[in-house]
């Protein structure tokens, strides 16, 4: 469902969703229309993901999932991909100090095999250093997959059963559900387009079996302010959700 620029009433509810994920989209269609190198998109984009961390925190978000890097996003031109990880390790230098002061705890989701040695590092730094916070989390999605994350989850409980440890009878939707990533945290309340594309994209596949989708088709990523957000919250709150019940 498309979600437009309405007027809201003042005393709209302000329901805000426990777990967020958003799918940045649109950095390069974004840098193409200035004439500018896709980089440059992804570079705006990443200023946006660090305004947009802060704002959902004091929102009261308790988890965010953002997607920064798929498993299929490395089929991308070379220097695109270094820019990406540069993006990266620019952002976790700058922002452990950072992350001393706030009060949010940093993850990552994705598969590591394939990461850079000292993205590892940094990757792991961010992650001890703010283990003990007790405010929002944010999950940075890099080298992840749904598909892939799922299938790495049944594995996982497939060489339990060969080794005897669990009876293929007691593999229920919980137990697969906690060998996720996401496995000690809520499923996703609402998923967060910008762009114009209405697709999940391999993103949280299982986590958002209920989630409810705004495909904002009017904004591109690195365009996107903290306005938005809450229009983006407002729309949610109009959503009536049933979880298969009446
Ligand atoms: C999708 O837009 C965006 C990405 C694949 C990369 C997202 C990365 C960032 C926002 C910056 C780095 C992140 C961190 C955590 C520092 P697209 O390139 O597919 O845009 P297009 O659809 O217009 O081509």
């Amino acid at each position: 469902m498309l979600f437009g620029r309405k007027k809201q009433p003042a005393a709209a509810v302000r329901k805000i969703p426990v777990h967020l994920g958003i799918i940045m989209d649109g950095n390069g269609r974004w840098a193409k229309k200035r004439g500018l190198p896709r980089q440059a998109g992804h570079v705006t984009g990443a200023q946006v993901f660090r305004k947009i961390t802060k704002y959902c925190e004091k929102c009261g978000v308790r988890y965010l999932t953002v997607y920064a890097f798929s498993t299929e996003n490395w089929r991308r031109p070379q220097d695109e991909v270094e820019a990406i990880m540069n993006l990266l390790r620019q952002y976790l230098k700058e922002s452990l100090a950072d992350f001393q002061q706030e009060n949010i705890v940093v993850r990552f989701i994705g598969s590591r095999d394939e990461l850079a040695g000292d993205i590892l590092q940094l990757i792991q730094e961010a992650e001890a250093s703010t283990a003990h916070k007790t405010g929002m989390t944010l999950n940075i999605a890099l080298n992840y997959g749904g598909q892939q994350e799922i299938t790495a989850a049944a594995r996982c409980l497939a060489q339990n059963v060969a080794a005897g440890e669990l009876d293929p009878a007691a593999i229920d939707e919980k137990l697969l559900e906690q060998q996720l990533y996401t496995g000690d945290q809520p499923p996703v309340d609402l998923i967060l387009r910008p762009s114009g594309e209405y697709r999940l994209s391999n993103f949280l596949i299982w986590q958002s079996a209920y989630a409810e989708f705004v495909f904002m088709d009017d904004i591109l990523w690195p365009d996107f302010k903290e306005g938005d957000l809450d229009r983006a919250f407002e729309e949610f709150a109009r959503r009536d959700r049933r979880f298969g019940g009446v």
